[in-house]
Parts: C-alpha cells; structure tokens; sequence
C-alpha cells in the first residue's frame, strides 16, 4: 500500500512537466532532452532501454524487416543494435529509427576487444606489454577502424581482474593486479573515446566490462558465483572500474556472476552505490547479453520481478532479454516501479547519444568512404606487428634462441600454419586467412625458405569430437541440428611420423602448439590447463629426436608447463598475436627484436595452487615459496607453493643488474612525498627493454595486507653496456588501502618498498611513515 502511495506522489511530482532531474551541467542538452522526453511516451522511453544483436554480424548485406528485432525497431521500441559492422546494414537500420514516432537515432554497438579489422594481440597478451601509450595507441586504431565500419560505441575495455587460470576470459582482460589493472584500463578509455568530452567522427563510446568481479567466478568455472568480502574487492579487484569511472568512460556492462547474493544486473551496491556514489560514473549501465533473464535462473523472480529490480538497482539497458521491453509497462502500471525510474535510465541514454552527436547527425559514424579507406591498412597492420613484438614473453631459454637465419628448422605442430587461430578470442571482424602464419613469418625472414620444413605434427585434441565441438561451437548455437564435418582426416601417426622425420633433418625445431582460440574465451573454462594432450605426446616424440626445441606457446591463458620448462630449450608464449602473429613472431625468434614482455598473471605448477596470485596475504603459518613441504605448514605436500613463472616475470636476450633501492629518505609524514631510485645495468651485449617494477609491503596494518602490492612501473630502453637510473616519485597516497571499515587509508608505520624485474626477484628498502 505505502509503495502504491509513493507512486501516486512521485506521479504528482512529474506532472509538473520535468521529467527526471538531470545534473549534467550542460544546460543546453538538459534543455534538448527534457524537449525530447516530454513527447515520448512511457512506451517510447522504455524502447530506448532496449537492445538486440541483428543476425549476420559481418555477413548480413541487407537489413531483413521479417526480423523480430527489426519489427521492434520500426515500432520505437529498440535504443540500440549491436553485432554488425556493415556499414550499409547500420545506414539502413539507422534510416528505419529516424522514421520511427520520435525518430532518435540509434547507437551501433560491437565486441571490439582487441582491434577491429586488423587484430592485436589477445588483451592479456597485451598487457605483458606494461607499455601505456601503445595500448592507447591500439585503442584510438580500433576506434578509428570502428567508427569507419559505423560502429559508435564499442564493448570494451574488459578489466576483469582474474586470479584463477582455468576461467577462459582471462584471456580477454589484464591479468591479476588491479594497479596495473587500473593503469590499462584508463588507457583503453582515453584511446577509444579521446581525452575530452566531445567526440569526433573517429572517437567512439566505450563500454567497460564485466561490472563487477566476472573474474572472480569460483573455481574458475564461467559464470559461476563469486564470493569475496567487501574488503578484498576494494583492495584486489574493483580499482581498473573505478580508473575506467574516473576518466570518463561512457558506459559499463554489467556481470552475469552474483555478488553478495545479489546478480550484478540488479546490484544496487554494485551499480549505484559504488559505481555512481563512489567513482562518480555518469554514463549509462547496459547488461550483458540475456543477464537480466537469467536473474531468473539466479532465484530471484520472475522476468517482470528481475526487470524492475534491475531498473531501480540501476541497470538502464537491456541486453537482448525483452525483460524492459516486454513488463516494465506492466510493473508501472501495477505501482511496483515509478516513470521517474524510468526516466532515469532513458535520460542516461539520450544523453549519450546526444553527446555522441548522433540528434546533430545520425550519420555520423556512417561514412561508407571511409569505410573501405580506413581499415585493415598497411599502416594498422604495420603498428600491429610492432604491438605483438612487444607482447611475447620469453619463458625460458637455455641459449637456443635467437635462431640463426642460415639454419635448417623444422616448423611442426597444429598452430605453425594456421592463419584463422592466429586471431584469437573475440575477434570477430578479423580478416582471419590473411593473417600471417608462423610458418610465413618464418620463411620471409630467413636467409633461404628452402631450409625450412614444415609438418602439422598433431591433432590439437586426442578427443577429434571434442575438437569439431570446440571449432563449430557457435554455429550449434544458432543450429542445433547442425552436424559439423570430422576437423580431421589425417591418422594422428600420421601426422607425428612426418612431424619427426623432417624434425630429424634440421638443425632446430620450432614446435608451435598451444591452445586454439575456441579453449579460451567465454564458455572456455578448462580444469586441466596443460598444453593438450596430443600435442603434448608430439612434443615428446620430437625431444626424442635429440634435437633442440623452441617452443611457440599460442595461449590464451597460463598453462601449466613443468614438463615443458624442464625438457624444451626455449619457451616463448606469443599468446595469440593476431593480423601480423608470423612476423611479429619471426621477428622476436630471430633477435631481429629483443623480447620485452612480462606475465601479467602468475603461472601455476599445478591446476590445485588455483587460484593463484603474487599479492595474496600471508598466514599464521607462513612457509618459504620454494621451501618443500613441511607438516602443519601452509603448503602443499605435492608441490611447492611458488608459480612456475611468477607476475612481472619475463627474459630478453640480454641481461639486467639492479642496484639497491634508495629512498629520498627513510621517513616520510603522512600525506608526504619520497622518491625510490635504482639504476639498472643492461649488463649483456644486445640493447633491450626492461620492465622496472615497485611493490610496497605495509609491515603492520590494522588488517592484514598482501605480501606485495605493485604499485608503480617504468618501462626503459637500456643500451647494451649502459646504466639507467630509474625513479619512482612516490607518495603517501601510493601507501593506502581499504581497511576494515572501508575507509582508504595509509596507516604510519614500517612500509618495505621493494624494486626488481619481477615480483620475486626484489630488492627491498625500508620506510618509515610518522
Ligand atoms: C559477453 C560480452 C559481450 C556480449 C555481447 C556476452 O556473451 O559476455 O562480453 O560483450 O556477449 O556480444
């Protein structure tokens, strides 16, 4: 009865011609859209909290008006379209929304998280770059290719921070630490969308993803519960949302994990009281495709119950469940949510495409010249290669590498030769059989393509089913009678019996095996994170050859590699490189480039350490990383408790000399500043670039604090025989945490601020803060 009663007063209120309140500072778009809104009705407004895919993606050539979501479009009840980016389909679709009653243009939205046309490097990939200005630089290329393809708003960044390495979408964020997490994700933003307000034709709307805590899925299992406190995900996990906040980002997307019990889509703590309240956010909140139905497969209620309690918790768009669309006429009408809960949202996207300048030209972002201009140029692809040079982390290598050109090297395994799995996870745009293979890569840089052979070795799964499942997943999807042709028809013996007698006639083996783009992503959780089996017996019957192996690690996540570390003579994991994988990897292989890259997640000895990260907290039982086991120890009687390859780490051909950690002094008062200086010897004879990373450790705080905490990196170029002094301009703010009340604080006290190559091998100083 009471909430009947706020109803009624709430409608009272509105009659009075405003509809919800805005507190935009900009007068003249309040004016617009309060003008706007006042012609639509409750109907219309709630149209523009909807959103659809449209059959086709690249493929589709026309818009089909049969369409059920082309029939929402012409009735005004659709915001926006995601899915395509024919820009002569978005032209059409856009022509049908400016014909519709209030005749507001559409936004164009796409999964872009790693490039457009030309593809990058899978996101975790690039993130072992630790290199921001060409994150922002791949970021602007994507919107500029985006925007030529009509595209406005863009699904990305994906900031996730995830800790367990069987969650396939590790593949699609930054790794573990929510510093770097934070720095990354600032650098997508301001590359997509610009660094002010307005965007011109070639800047694009981001949408920063998963909100909140998907990474955190237990068990590494997609979709699945998260349960963390309040405190943990202040200090270990929501810092690259609020960065994405704070500079501005456009929209977020949220989650289809549950938080605290809740369903991030109907959040409110999530959505509004942190997301808004907190990181001052002003944007818009759309959900992931079908995450406000599947509340209902959460427990909560029925689709008009999960509907309304998204709404008010602060979900304004509706990714693809009609649950908007389709009962919140109902729920008003039945008292259960008001029109100013409406207005609210509807509000957010008008101005969202007011600020895109869609209501001043709708067309905007669609320019079919530019279209075949702008994309996949010599120019993008050229930066590509440079990106994915820069995006290799080198595991291992016992002096095997860099190969020589005047070798003879076999080239053996399912990922040497093969363009389409170059591209990796989410790419849906690429221009997959031009992508450059390893094997092309290869040949083009050595001195004579005839001393290099080449064998597919194996199968990618001894499970022939499993992988056809794997390749032709998506299209089942769409067609559950679909019957997809055996992947293979080659015996398996085969294979690995021409794989080993052309390894026997060389000099070297470059064997490049991994994962292909369908074991990681979404919906690609995996419970053993080994390299394949049948890839793994190719591996072995190649060292029987005696020869020296280089292994090409195609991942999309980290694996877990003993067998490997022990028996391979070099490890390089290239991730999944994208347009130009073969030459960026040639060119590393080759030492025409020193690899720089260092892993932005730990890499586990085995799948029980998950999950498995360098900033965990210590116990009452602490026990050295590498001690072995010991009774009534934290540890494990099977394995020690270090990674096989821990955060930060990664080699080059040349080596790196730190010296001890200076500090500008050894106290600092609470609120003050203080530097922390190494130099750094580039101590071999190849010139390289290093990554210089800071931790902190809070000695003694009021609740416990991880081990280490990153909390600063410089990346240098360093000369061959040459010395870099490296500084860290620091401050107290630097020092803070969330402590138990959630207050962020630098608690004074004993702080060791430590500086190294990686998180393991550090050189510690000791601060005092008074
Ligand atoms: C994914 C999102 C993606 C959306 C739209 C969902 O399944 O979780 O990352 O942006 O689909 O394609």
């Amino acid at each position: 009865m009471k909430k009947f009663l706020y109803t009624i007063a709430m409608g009272a209120a509105l009659l009075g011609g405003c509809t919800s309140a805005s507190n935009s500072g900009d007068a003249e778009m309040d004016r617009f859209i309060n003008d706007l809104m006042s012609k639509m009705s409750v109907e219309d407004k709630i149209g523009q909290l909807n959103l659809h895919s449209y059959a086709g993606f690249r493929s589709a050539e026309k818009v089909n008006t049969d369409d059920e979501n082309v029939k929402q479009l012409m009735a005004g009840q659709m915001g926006g379209m995601y899915g395509i980016s024919n820009v002569n389909v978005l032209r059409e679709l856009q022509d049908l929304a400016l014909q519709t009653k209030n005749g507001i243009p559409l936004i164009f939205g796409l999964d872009i998280i790693h490039g457009h046309e030309t593809v990058f490097p899978i996101p975790l990939a690039m993130s072992t770059s630790w290199n921001m200005p060409m994150l922002e630089k791949v970021a602007r290329t994507a919107a500029v290719e985006a925007s030529a393809t009509g595209i406005n708003w863009v699904y990305s960044p994906m900031v996730d921070i995830a800790r367990d390495a069987r969650w396939g979408r590790i593949a699609e964020g930054n790794g573990e630490d929510p510093y770097l997490g934070g720095e990354i994700a600032k650098a997508y933003v301001l590359g997509y969308q610009g660094h002010d307000a307005v965007y011109d034709s070639t800047e694009v709307m981001t949408c920063v993803k998963h909100y909140a805590l998907y990474g955190a899925a237990e068990a590494g299992r997609d979709y699945n519960t998260v349960n963390l406190g309040r405190q943990e995900i202040m200090n270990g996990f929501m810092r690259p949302y609020a960065e994405a906040a704070k500079v501005g980002a456009a929209s977020f997307m949220s989650s289809f994990n549950e938080f605290e019990g809740i369903p991030a889509s109907s959040n409110k703590y999530l959505l509004t009281d942190l997301l808004r309240d907190t990181y001052g956010f002003k944007g818009f909140v759309v959900s992931d495709a079908t995450a406000v139905i599947e509340e209902v497969a959460h427990g909560i209620g029925d689709l008009q119950e999960v509907s309304a309690r998204s709404l008010q918790a602060g979900l304004d768009m509706d990714m693809n469940s009609d649950g908007f669309v389709g009962t919140l006429k109902k729920s008003l009408d039945e008292g259960r949510i008001t029109e100013a809960d409406i207005d609210k949202a509807c509000r957010r996207i008008l101005e969202a495409k007011y600020k895109l300048g869609l209501f001043q030209d709708p067309y905007k972002y669609l320019n079919p010249d530019r279209a075949a201009k702008e994309v996949f140029t010599a120019e993008s692809r050229a930066f590509a290669r440079q990106v994915a040079q820069e995006c290799q982390v080198l595991l291992k290598n016992n002096g095997v590498l860099p190969l020589k050109k005047n070798a003879r090297i076999a080239v053996v395994g399912p990922l040497a030769d093969n363009a389409s799995e170059m591209s990796g996870t989410w790419s849906m745009s690429s221009h997959a059989d031009e992508n450059v293979t390893i094997l092309q890569g290869i040949k083009d840089a050595v001195s004579n393509p005839n001393n290099v052979s080449y064998a597919e070795g194996s199968w990618f799964l001894n499970d022939a089913q499993l992988e056809s499942d794997l390749k032709y997943g998506l299209i089942g999807l769409f067609m559950p009678d679909f019957k997809p042709a055996p992947v293979h028809t080659t015996p398996k013996a085969t294979l690995m019996a021409e794989a080993v007698a052309k390894a026997r006639q060389a000099d070297v083996i470059v064997a490049c095996v991994g994962e292909n783009a369908m074991m990681n992503g979404e919906g690609a959780s995996r419970a053993d994170i080994s390299i394949p089996d049948a890839q793994v017996e190719l591996l072995k019957a190649l060292k029987a050859t005696g020869k020296p192996i280089v292994l090409v690690l195609n991942t999309g996540r980290p694996l877990t590699l003993n067998w490997e570390d022990e028996n391979m003579d070099a490890i390089l994991n290239t991730w999944s490189q994208g347009s130009e994988a073969g030459h960026a990897i040639a060119d590393v292989l080759f030492g025409d480039v020193n690899p720089s890259a260092k892993l932005t997640t730990s890499f586990p000895r085995a799948v029980g350490q998950l999950p498995l990260y360098y900033n965990h907290k210590n116990t009452g039982r602490p026990h050295g990383d590498y001690e072995k086991y010991v009774k009534f120890r934290s540890n494990y009687i099977d394995v020690v408790n270090a990674p096989l390859y821990p955060f930060g780490y990664g080699l080059s051909y040349t080596t790196f000399e730190y010296s001890d950690v200076q500090l500008s002094a050894a106290e600092v008062a609470n609120g003050g500043n203080f530097t922390a200086t190494v130099t750094v010897k580039n101590t071999g004879n190849m010139d390289g670039k290093e990554i210089v990373q800071l931790y902190i450790h809070d000695v003694v705080s009021t609740s416990t604090r991880p081990v280490k905490e990153l909390r600063g990196f410089q990346k240098v170029d360093i000369k061959a025989g040459e010395t870099k002094t490296i500084t860290f301009e620091l401050s107290t703010e630097d020092l803070k945490y969330y402590n138990h009340e959630l207050q962020y604080v630098c608690e004074p006290g004993d702080f060791e601020i430590m500086v190294g190559p990686n998180s393991r091998d550090v050189k510690t100083a000791l601060l005092t803060v008074k």
